[in-house]
């Protein structure tokens, strides 16, 4: 049945199809220890989140004793029997985790440079941030949720949730093999992604190679999320037209808006009978475009997410939770997001309200290893 491997060269559910559904959850340690004792024991909380995690991903319980009478399970058991359906438990660290408490900071890559402001963000601090970072993605949604809650359990005593965020049907296409999904805005999204099994371009823009100044950083990847919120309402008011103009896109067939297929290559340079660019000036998918931007590319891998309404207005409060991968984010999504949040004619129906970056580690080759083992 549906399994991904969790030993190898890079993590899974970075490069693999994403499955529909996502629990994405950050942590924040509590030790208040030596910096040795610290490490110490974030040491034996990724033993036990490594092993744990591997077996999770094999659709086996959480390792522990669940029989006996007198203990609680080892495994909270929502995920018993069920068929792990492409599980992937993604692993990463945030610049916090190099503050003085883990005497770290001489490991600390240059490419997890805390994220500068970038307006018209508007950042709840209590939906941003983490010093540990779990992506769990599943086509069951019960078996994502358990990997983040079974985490969270077994670091009791040494870490506490900071925020999650469940996230529902992939917003975007990484793999050509796949149909390319729909945002909340119902335009189609992923269509010039990277292709997680373009091997080439994983290396040339994804995974982190030799230039890194942490070793323990090779074959891994940065993530940035952000749950950026949608104005739901107002989008679905406006005129058809307008909304293909925002992306620059066909709002069915995806094509942009210079050519009649999803795939045809955009061109920038086309101009209207009245002199106009085809796509606008402030077309999504132009400020985006490798093309206009010194050939930067992301691998994006984010989901749409819903959590009921907003109360004081009684709108929907959903949007799309943007994940992006990349060797450095000083160099991708810091340069892209600048140019977007300038000019993107989207930015009149979003906002950013919460963030993350996150230093992804390579995977552990086999079952003696654990997470971040060179960091440690
Ligand atoms: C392209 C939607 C935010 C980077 C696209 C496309 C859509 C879309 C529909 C066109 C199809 C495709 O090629 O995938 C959205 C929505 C967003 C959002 C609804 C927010 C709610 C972002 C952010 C970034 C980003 C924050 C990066 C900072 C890109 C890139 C492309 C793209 C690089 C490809 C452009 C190209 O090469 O043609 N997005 N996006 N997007 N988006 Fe976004």
């Amino acid at each position: 049945d549906a399994k991904v491997p969790f030993y190898g060269a890079h993590q899974a559910g970075i490069a693999t199809a994403a499955p529909a559904r996502l629990a994405f959850a950050t942590y924040d340690l509590t030790v208040s220890g030596s910096p040795e004792e610290n490490r110490a024991a974030l040491r034996e909380l990724l033993q036990t989140w490594t092993a744990a995690a591997a077996a999770m991903t094999e659709g086996k319980q959480v390792p522990g004793d669940s029989t006996t009478l007198v203990a609680p399970p080892a495994d909270t058991g929502e995920a018993y029997g069920a068929s792990p359906a492409n599980l992937t438990i993604t692993f990463g660290v945030g610049p916090s985790l190099f503050d003085d408490r883990f005497g770290l900071a001489a490991k600390r890559p240059a490419a997890l440079a805390d994220l500068p402001k970038l307006p018209p963000e508007n950042l709840d601090p209590s939906r941003s941030g983490g010093d540990l970072a779990i992506q769990a993605c599943s086509d069951d949604p019960v078996v994502a949720f358990h990997a983040i809650r079974n985490l969270a359990r077994l670091g009791r005593g040494t870490v506490v949730m900071r925020w999650s965020q469940l996230g529902f049907g992939k917003a975007t296409s990484n793999g050509s093999a796949q149909e390319t999904p729909r945002n909340l805005m119902g335009f189609k999204d992923g269509t010039r992604n990277i292709d997680g099994t373009d091997a080439q371009r994983m290396d040339q823009y994804v995974w982190v190679g030799n230039e890194t100044d942490q070793a323990w950083m090779r074959g891994g990847s940065y993530l940035v999320a952000r749950r950026i919120a949608m104005r739901i309402e107002a989008w679905d008011r406006d005129f058809l037209a307008d909304q293909q103009h925002v992306f620059g896109r066909y709002k069915y067939s995806g094509a942009p808006l210079t050519g009649s297929k999803e795939f045809d290559t955009p061109d920038f340079g086309a101009k209207d009978s009245s002199g106009q660019p085809v796509i606008p000036v402030g077309a999504h998918i132009r400020l985006a475009a490798h093309e206009n931007n010194g050939g930067i590319r992301i691998l994006r891998r984010g989901y749409s997410y819903t959590d009921g309404i907003v109360s004081a207005s009684g709108e929907l409060d959903a949007g799309l939770f943007f994940i992006a991968f990349q060797k450095d984010p000083r160099k991708q999504f810091v340069p892209l997001q600048r140019s977007l949040g300038a000019h993107d004619a989207l930015n009149e129906y979003i906002q950013h309200v919460g963030s993350g970056l996150f230093a992804c580690p390579p995977a552990v080759s086999g079952p003696d290893r654990y997470w971040a083992q060179e960091l440690l």
